[in-house]
């Protein structure tokens, strides 16, 4: 008879692990409160990247001259970018759909609790309840905005990024609470709309988490828009104001009061696993955060989790390869993630990408390293592409040469990190990746000319002295 498994959860985590499990002979029902796809696909991932596409393209087309075009009335028409945001939305959720139909899982919705470790309990939209017994269960409920106890943290004007993302018109100004990923990526879509843009980060720098060559890209990026960007600042209270909203911040430089549209609170986001019956059938947490072994397997035995709601990297592609290995090792097999192959990446432009150890971090961790790096003004294809001012940089063992990490800054680093994940995963050296043969003329290039500058025997830069 085949193993019934039931996934909470119909995001990047639940319904990859439900698809895999399908492949795998088990019997899989799938259960969804509000929409396949998750936060990912509804409103993450997915819809930011839609924005900023449009508003770079925007950009690009805005500077025309440097690219020898010429653009009369151009504008961003926003309700059109909007209906295209939901309609690439719409396509790949009904897709997830289609996906777990022809594998014959079966979808319901309604909102999951578990009821016992081999038992869910099913609330379903006309208020009935219903319980379905399996021989596994995964849990992936994600996770929510953080929201701070601050005074009039609840008025109107401030928003999450669910709302910013479908607001209904262009704000005059916004200010946004966190210079975290969500932060960043918003603030550049808006300013490039015209409105005036605000950060306000409690920490020294931006992006906090990411490699500080990289955050400080990214922060002249903003800069250059004309995003405000206030580091060491933390708001105290939002107040109602006939203009918007009025917002107290405490800065270095003392009080600071600013009257905005909108304010966007992106302070980071917590698992979302409350009222999911956890303590009563025995599943240990921390801080919210379901607890996992390293196959993912919870306190209870055959209770699985995965994604958001297990804490760590909140990723899709975290999620998805965790959903895997999860599906996987309900159905018998003994999987572990390789996490040290997981890629950050920042989708303005320039983007950002990094993956593995950074310089400092592999010096700390006890690397003697050896680091090549390649300007990409060198790089052909980003100086047609107008984008030449960031940089290809791996990080290696000194001893053996192999790759330990890449950080890149400069056009589609999202896209190119993917190479580094696989020289990664692979123990490339940084002879190996030199003589792999990359196209010509590409940004991947770079990497062959990273790797031969580690040695001081780029071909396409000045020998150092
Ligand atoms: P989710 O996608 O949150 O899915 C959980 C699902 O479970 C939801 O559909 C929810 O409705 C459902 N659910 C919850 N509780 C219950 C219950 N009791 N019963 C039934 N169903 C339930 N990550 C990237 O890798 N790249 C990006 O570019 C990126 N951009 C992002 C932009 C924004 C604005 C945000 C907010 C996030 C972004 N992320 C990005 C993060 C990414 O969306 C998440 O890491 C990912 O969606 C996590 O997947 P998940 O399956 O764990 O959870
Ligand atoms: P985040 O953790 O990236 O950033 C939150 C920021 O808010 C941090 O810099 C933090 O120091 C700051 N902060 C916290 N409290 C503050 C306060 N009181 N005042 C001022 N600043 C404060 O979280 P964010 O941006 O909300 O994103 C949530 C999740 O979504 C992240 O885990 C991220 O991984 C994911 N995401 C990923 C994207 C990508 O991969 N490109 C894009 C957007 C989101």
């Amino acid at each position: 008879m085949a193993t019934k498994v039931v996934v909470v959860g119909g995001g990047p985590g639940g319904y990859v692990a439900a698809l895999r499990a399908s492949q795998l002979g088990a019997e899989v029902t799938l259960v969804e409160k509000q929409a396949l796809g998750g936060t990912c696909l509804n409103v993450g991932c997915i819809p930011t990247k839609a924005l900023l596409y449009t508003t770079e393209l925007y950009r690009r087309v805005q500077g025309g001259a440097d690219f020898g075009l010429k653009a009369q009335g151009l504008a961003v028409d926003w309700p059109a970018l909007q209906a295209r945001r939901t309609a690439i939305v719409k396509r790949l959720v009904t897709g997830v759909e289609l996906l777990l139909r022809q594998a014959g899982c079966r979808v319901i919705t309604g909102t999951a609790r578990l009821a016992d470790a081999r038992s869910v309990a099913v609330t379903m939209p006309d208020g009935g309840e219903t319980r379905i017994t399996a021989d596994r269960i995964i849990l992936a409920t994600g996770s929510e905005p953080v929201r701070l106890p601050l005074p009039g943290f609840d008025l109107p004007d401030v928003i999450l990024s669910d709302q910013a993302l479908a607001l209904p018109e262009v704000p005059e100004s916004l200010l946004i609470m966190g210079g975290g990923v969500i932060g960043v990526e918003l603030a550049s879509v808006y300013q490039t709309l015209g409105t005036k843009c605000i950060i306000i980060e409690m920490l020294p720098q931006i992006l906090p988490n990411l490699d500080t060559e990289l955050a400080n890209g990214i922060k002249a990026h903003l800069t250059r828009l004309g995003v405000e960007i206030h580091t060491r600042a933390k708001v105290t209270s939002f107040s109602p104001d006939p203009d918007g909203i009025k917002v107290q911040v405490v800065a270095p430089q003392g009080e600071l009061g600013f009257t905005v549209s909108k304010v966007l609170a992106a302070v980071g986001r917590r698992p979302a696993t409350r009222d999911l019956g956890l303590e009563a059938a025995g599943v240990a947490t921390e801080n919210g955060r379901i607890l996992v072994n390293e196959y993912l397997e919870t306190s209870v035995s055959g209770v699985y989790a995965v994604g958001d709601a297990i804490g760590g990297t909140m990723l899709a592609h975290v999620a998805f390869a965790e959903g895997t290995v999860a599906a996987e090792n309900a159905l018998g097999m003994a999987r572990k993630i390789d996490y040290k192959t997981v890629p950050s990446c920042i989708y303005t432009q320039p983007e950002a990408a990094s993956v593995g150890l950074t310089e400092e971090q592999a010096k700390e961790a006890g690397y003697k390293v050896k680091v090549g790096r390649f300007p990409l003004a060198a790089n052909g294809k980003a100086l047609i592409e107008g984008d030449e001012g960031g940089f290809l940089k791996i990080v290696a063992n000194e001893r053996y040469g192999e790759v330990l990490g890449v950080q890149i800054l400069g056009p589609r680093a999202t896209d190119l990190i993917g190479e580094a994940a696989l020289a990664l995963r692979l123990e490339a050296t940084l002879d190996e990746l030199a003589s792999t043969i990359h196209p010509h003329p590409t940004v991947c290039e770079a990497y062959a000319e990273a790797a031969l500058a580690a040695g001081n025997s780029a071909l396409h830069l000045p020998r150092r002295r």
